[in-house]
Parts: structure tokens; C-alpha cells; sequence
């Protein structure tokens, strides 16, 4: 950082949060304190998602009630659907969800931000729509009917219901639901702060969501993962990953799934991933595109190791999800599935003590220019 100027905001302190921990160094991930391996192990999505946004674990009458509001929230407006079937069929599903998002500010809206408990009600809404919208979408694009929400069906296994046509097996479920776990909060990442802007303007949720959705699409943030399964397939075979990966450094390339801005050691939700992929593929079969993955990893623990650079959530995600059955444009999608719980968490947490974002800049333009009129333009 020179004179208060530091790029992309790296090391800037923007606010005080109690939402989530990263110690970068240590390779440490923590929601509202417990620790993200624990909750992988041991949580559901509900659970987490009642933990980010209530702010502590419930009891199981608590966690039952949660988990009933977030299943009558489920159903998204006609109107929505209408607005989904009204897009390109080739049109991303990051653009769709986040213009249905956007439009849900129409069929609820809440201008007035002042009233928290129905703040908190569209904070459970947009968790429970996201799901739904992003289901709804994938069957719309494929010309298949929209499958309605099942209530009897966990966040999780709805999901994947929604998307399939068919209940996932339970083991299925668990494995999307622990995805789900892991996506679902990551301090002040670039799609978070982007709702915490929004909504310190007071904007409502709805729009806060939507522009967290379209930071996470970038190839940078949360469309790394889909930018990784494109690049693992370029990839000939584990031994070709060296080479690749020479390349791809002698290029001056980023290799997507690795590094990050926080992370200088593996960030922890790799480990739970690439065990939960190496498990995965020893009971169902695997696929060559993980032989190469851990081929990559390898060298490049090597050549960019000691710059600090590791796999991150990216790297084994997109290859979990494809063994899941999910498609890779799918794959950002369901990370803002999950990452919806974080975004609302945080946009409850900003209002509470509410300051506008608005940084300074380094003005670098002309100045005290006088004005020539067009026709003395050259
Ligand atoms: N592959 C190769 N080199 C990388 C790299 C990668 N994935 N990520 C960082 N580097 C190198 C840069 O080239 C740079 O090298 P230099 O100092 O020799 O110029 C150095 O590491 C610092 O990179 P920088 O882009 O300034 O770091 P950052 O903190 O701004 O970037 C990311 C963080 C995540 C944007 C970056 O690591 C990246 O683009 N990763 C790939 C995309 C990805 O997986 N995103 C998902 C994040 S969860």
C-alpha cells in the first residue's frame, strides 16, 4: 500500500464482521467461529445457513421451524419462470439467475429497509429461491417442464430433484449438501462485498443478490470453477500436466483453481473436497480428469508453492459436481446456490450499523482543462 492506495483493495480493512474467519497463513475457515471441516462433517446446509444468518447453532425445534420457512419459501412467482423462459436458450445460467433475482425485487418489494423482520423474511426468501430459480432455468433451457420444490426433500436433495426430475440417493444428497456447506460463506470475497455495497445504499436484498451474482460469475471469482474442468480437459493425461503447466507459467497464464488473495497454503475446503472427491471416485469409478487434477497439484505445489500459490475451493469442486451428474455451466450456479446464505448474512450484518461504502481515488486525469467548443475541436 503506497499514500492509502492499495489495488484491488488488498489489506484494506472496509468493516468489522462476524460472519466468517480466514486465516490466510494458517489455512483456517471458520463461520461465526466453528470451524468450516466440523460443519462439513457434522452440518447440513440448513443448519449452516440458520448459523450465518441467526448467528449461532440452533436447538433442533429451531432448526425444524428454519427449515420449514425455507421450504414455504420456496415456490418462485409465475412471473419469474415467465421472465426465465423469455431468455436466449444458449443465455448463461449466471445471467438468468441473476436478472430472475433482480426481478423478484418486483414481486417483493421492500424499498423501506427498516423493518427487520421483513429483512430476515427475504433474506430466508432468497435463500430458498436461488435453489429454485436456478433449477427452473437449467429444465427451461433444456425444453424439460419445471419440476415443483418437494417439501418432504432437504434443501439439498430438493436441489438436485429440481434439476433431475428424480430424488437424488441419499449418499448422492450428502455429498451436495457438504458442496453446499462449503460454498456458503467467505468473509469480505469480492461477490460479498459487492452485496455489502449494494446494501448500504439501502438498496433492497433483491438487488443486492443480483449484483453479488454477477461478480461471481467472473472467471476470477466464482466462475474459476467452471474455467477449471475446460482447462483439466486440455490436459492430455497426468503426465502431460508438467509440460501444460510450464506453459501455462511461461505465458504469464493463470492457472485457474489455483491461488488466492487471502489463502497462501491449500485453502482447507480443497482438502475436504479432494478427499471427498478421492472417496467418491474409490466407491463409484473415477475419472482420468482426476488422475490428471492430482498431477497438476503436484507440480505445481513445485513451481508455484513457493509464491504461495495452492488449489483453492475451485480446483476440486467442478470435478466433484461432474461425478454428481451436475453440467459445467452449472457449476458458478450452484456455488451462488450455497453462497446466497453468506451474501444475506452479511446484508443483515451491514444494516445493522450502516455506513456507505464510498473509497477515495487517486485522481491520475487532466485538470483545470478549458473547454473548446466542437467546431475548434481538430
Ligand atoms: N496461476 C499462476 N500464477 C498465479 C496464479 C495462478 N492461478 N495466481 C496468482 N499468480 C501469480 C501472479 O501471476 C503474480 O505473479 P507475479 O508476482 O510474478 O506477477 C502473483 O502470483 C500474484 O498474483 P495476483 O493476481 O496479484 O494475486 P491476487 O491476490 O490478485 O489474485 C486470484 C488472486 C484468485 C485472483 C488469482 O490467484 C487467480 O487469478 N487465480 C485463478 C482464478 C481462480 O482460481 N479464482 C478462484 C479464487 S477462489
Amino acid at each position: 500500500m503506497t499514500d492509502g492506495f492499495s489495488p484491488g483493495l488488498a489489506g484494506v480493512v472496509a468493516d468489522k464482521s462476524a460472519v466468517g474467519f480466514i486465516n490466510g497463513q494458517q489455512g483456517i475457515l471458520q463461520y461465526r467461529g466453528y470451524a468450516v471441516e466440523d460443519l462439513a462433517a457434522h452440518s447440513t446446509f440448513e443448519e449452516t445457513a440458520y448459523l450465518l444468518i441467526e448467528g449461532a447453532l440452533p436447538t433442533a425445534a429451531q432448526l425444524a421451524a428454519f427449515s420449514d420457512e425455507l421450504v414455504g419459501l420456496r415456490a418462485v412467482p409465475e412471473g419469474v419462470l415467465q421472465l426465465l423462459r423469455a431468455l436466449p436458450k444458449d443465455t448463461h445460467p449466471m445471467v438468468a439467475i441473476q436478472a430472475a433475482t433482480a426481478a423478484l425485487g418486483g414481486f417483493y418489494p421492500l424499498n423501506d429497509v427498516s423493518d427487520p423482520v421483513a429483512n430476515h423474511k427475504a433474506a430466508l426468501r432468497l435463500t430458498a429461491n436461488l435453489a429454485t430459480i436456478t433449477a427452473a432455468f437449467d429444465r427451461i433451457r433444456k425444453d424439460l417442464p419445471v419440476v415443483a420444490p418437494d417439501p418432504k426433500l432437504s434443501h439439498a436433495a430438493n436441489f438436485l430433484y429440481m434439476v433431475n426430475g428424480v430424488a437424488p440417493s441419499e449418499d448422492v444428497a450428502r455429498l451436495f449438501d457438504v458442496c453446499l456447506i462449503l460454498h456458503a460463506e467467505h468473509g469480505f470475497n469480492a461477490s460479498t462485498f459487492t452485496a455489502r455495497v449494494v446494501g448500504s445504499a439501502l438498496a433492497n436484498p433483491y438487488a443486492c443478490v443480483a449484483g453479488a451474482i454477477g461478480t461471481l460469475s467472473g472467471p476470477l471469482h466464482g466462475g474459476a470453477n467452471e474455467a477449471v474442468l475446460k482447462q483439466l480437459n486440455e490436459i492430455s493425461g497426468p503426465e502431460a500436466a508438467a509440460g501444460w503447466l510450464d506453459e501455462a507459467i511461461a505465458a504469464k497464464k493463470k492457472v485457474m483453481g489455483l491461488g488466492h488473495r487471502v489463502y497462501k497454503v491449500k485453502d482447507p475446503r480443497s482438502h475436504v473436497l479432494q478427499t471427498m472427491a478421492a472417496d467418491m471416485f474409490k466407491a463409484h469409478g473415477s475419472t482420468p480428469l482426476y488422475d490428471i487434477a492430482e498431477a497438476l497439484e503436484a507440480y505445481a505445489a513445485t513451481r508455484l508453492g513457493p509464491k504461495g500459490i495452492y488449489p483453492n475451493v475451485d480446483f476440486f469442486s467442478g470435478l466433484v459436481y461432474q461425478k454428481l451428474g451436475i453440467e459445467i455451466d452449472q457449476f458458478t450456479p450452484v456455488f451462488a446456490v450455497s453462497r446466497v446464505s453468506g451474501w444475506v448474512a452479511h446484508w443483515l450484518e451491514q444494516l445493522v450499523d450502516n455506513k456507505i461504502y464510498r473509497p477515495s481515488q487517486q485522481y491520475v486525469g487532466a485538470k483545470d482543462v478549458p473547454y473548446v467548443a466542437i467546431a475548434d475541436r481538430g
